[in-house]
């Protein structure tokens, strides 16, 4: 489909700064085709044959009404015998309305309003306002007030005023008129306030009777409203009332040139704050994560580099040992991808953790666990699965036939004991796997490690958690 710039140039004398301000124009008046309940089209005459054929450069359908025109316009040539009512406009370049066929259909009638588009002192284009003909229904007091406002928009088209060159807002954010819209005249007074405007204000927590009211009076800040004056353009602010944020667009109303009055737009934007809150802390999240990654796989080379360190053992025995330790960072992993949570439940990450220790085992050594719940953040998480991977690989190794794994809550810590019934240290060297014990302990969980011999050794790593 060709864009408004592109048919312009094909069919149009128009330059390029009338061609930016009919795209101006056109990124603004959704909200002219919502306050006048019908279709906009925006029609240049085409070259060469000015005030007789005429080409369709954009169309808007009104979110508040029904469409006249199913099918794309754009694009379309539309000649004087079709519409002698624009060709008319066109020449004597004043607002006209009638009577017309709805373009492109033989039978059905429009009632159509024609506005001569200025741009620097001269008539650019034709704005068409099509509506189906009135069934003689009786108009509300919305509806009296949106066609109020929208022909003093055409005014303003008329007189080169309106799109206004500045002040344009994310057109995805932009407030449209089904949000709310409070009509105000120069003093700032509420002339009219929709019920959606109404309901907004009672999100703020206005609940005072707007309508015949001055903002400051009903508690809203009109420093918004004074600027748009003082600009002659657009002034947008956004207003927070803890959850709830409104967006404000304050349209000032031009009268040749001067404001006499002001459309304010309202719309609720707490929603897409909220989600726009939401992918933020997402995205920091995500960076949260690459950063964990890095440190585990860090972990993972210092603990490689810890053990090629040490002479003298079986390569194979050495493997085997770096690939528990690094299955230990691995479960602290999975159960965090299991929970929403960014703690770790230590009886749901221990438990695991012992079968899959025990697991490959021959003997037929007896391990009990007795877990309370513990709840530890991710990264003392690891260094505690770490411990206990070498603490229970030790006692499996070394210890006798029966071992005991105990976690216990204590106020703001907790205890981890491991105790075997084999015959303790014994004045043994410690090795990597006590040295990796140590150092986790002291430096990650911030907690103490003792060894006892007693009937075996007991391993005990008292480390702060919770509250
Ligand atoms: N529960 C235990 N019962 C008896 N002796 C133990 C126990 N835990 C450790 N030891 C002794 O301490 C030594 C050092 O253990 P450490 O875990 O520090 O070394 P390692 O590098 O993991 O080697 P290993 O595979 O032998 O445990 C072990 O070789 C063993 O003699
Ligand atoms: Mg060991």
């Amino acid at each position: 489909m060709p864009t408004l710039a592109e048919l312009a140039r094909s069919h149009t004398r128009l330059t390029i700064d009338d061609v930016a301000h009919l795209q101006r124009l056109a990124a603004a008046w959704g909200m002219l085709a919502d306050l006048c309940f019908a279709d906009l089209l925006l029609l240049a005459p085409v070259a060469g044959e000015e005030g007789h054929r005429f080409v369709v450069l954009a169309q808007v359908r009104p979110t508040t009404d029904q469409t006249l025109y199913r099918d794309d316009m754009v694009g379309t040539i539309v000649d004087e015998v079709e519409r002698p009512l624009i060709a008319r406009v066109w020449r004597i370049g004043e607002i006209g309305v009638g009577d017309a066929a709805v373009i492109g259909q033989t039978i059905e009638r429009a009632n159509v309003q024609a506005i001569p588009v200025r741009h620097r002192g001269k008539v650019i284009a034709l704005l068409t306002r099509e509506a189906a003909t009135t069934t003689g229904r009786r108009l509300g007091e919305l509806e009296r007030v949106y066609f109020e406002i929208f022909d003093r928009f055409a005014r303003m088209l008329y007189e080169g005023t309106f799109p206004f060159t500045g002040g344009a807002l994310v057109p995805e954010e932009s407030p449209r008129v089904g949000d709310g819209v409070l009509v105000l005249d120069t003093e700032s007074m509420v002339r009219y306030a929709s019920p959606n405007a109404v309901s907004s204000l009672h999100r703020m927590g206005i609940h005072a009777n707007a309508q015949g009211q001055r903002l400051s009076d009903i508690g809203l800040d009109d420093d918004a409203v004074r600027t748009a004056f003082a600009a002659r353009a657009p002034v947008t602010e956004e207003l927070e009332w803890g959850d709830t944020s409104i967006l404000l667009q304050v349209i000032p109303l031009l009268e040749e040139g001067t404001p006499n009055g002001a459309l304010l737009l309202m719309r609720d934007v707490s929603e897409l704050r909220r989600r726009d809150r939401m992918l933020l802390s997402k995205d920091a999240t995500i960076r949260e994560i690459h950063h964990r990654v890095k440190n585990n796989l860090q972990t993972v080379a210092s603990l490689l580099r810890l053990q090629a360190r040490v002479d003298g053992v079986d390569p194979r025995k050495a493997l085997g040992d770096s690939v528990n330790r690094i299955l230990a960072i691995a479960a602290v992993h999975e159960v965090l991808t299991e929970h929403r949570e960014d703690t770790v439940d230590l009886a749901e990450l221990l438990e695991r953790l012992r079968a899959t220790l025990v697991q490959g085992l021959v003997s037929g050594t007896k391990v009990t666990a007795a877990l309370e719940n513990v709840e530890l953040e991710g990264q003392r998480a690891t260094a505690l699965a770490l411990v206990f991977s070498e603490l229970l690989g030790n006692a499996l190794e070394h210890g006798g036939r029966q071992v005991a794994i105990r976690l216990v809550r204590r106020e703001g810590s907790a205890v981890l004991s491991i105790s075997d019934d084999g015959k303790g240290m014994a004045g043994a060297a410690e090795g990597t796997g006590l040295s990796i014990v140590r150092a986790l302990v002291g430096d990650e969980l911030g907690g103490s490690l003792t060894l006892v011999d007693d009937a075996g050794l007991r391993a005990e790593v008292v480390f702060p958690a919770g509250g």
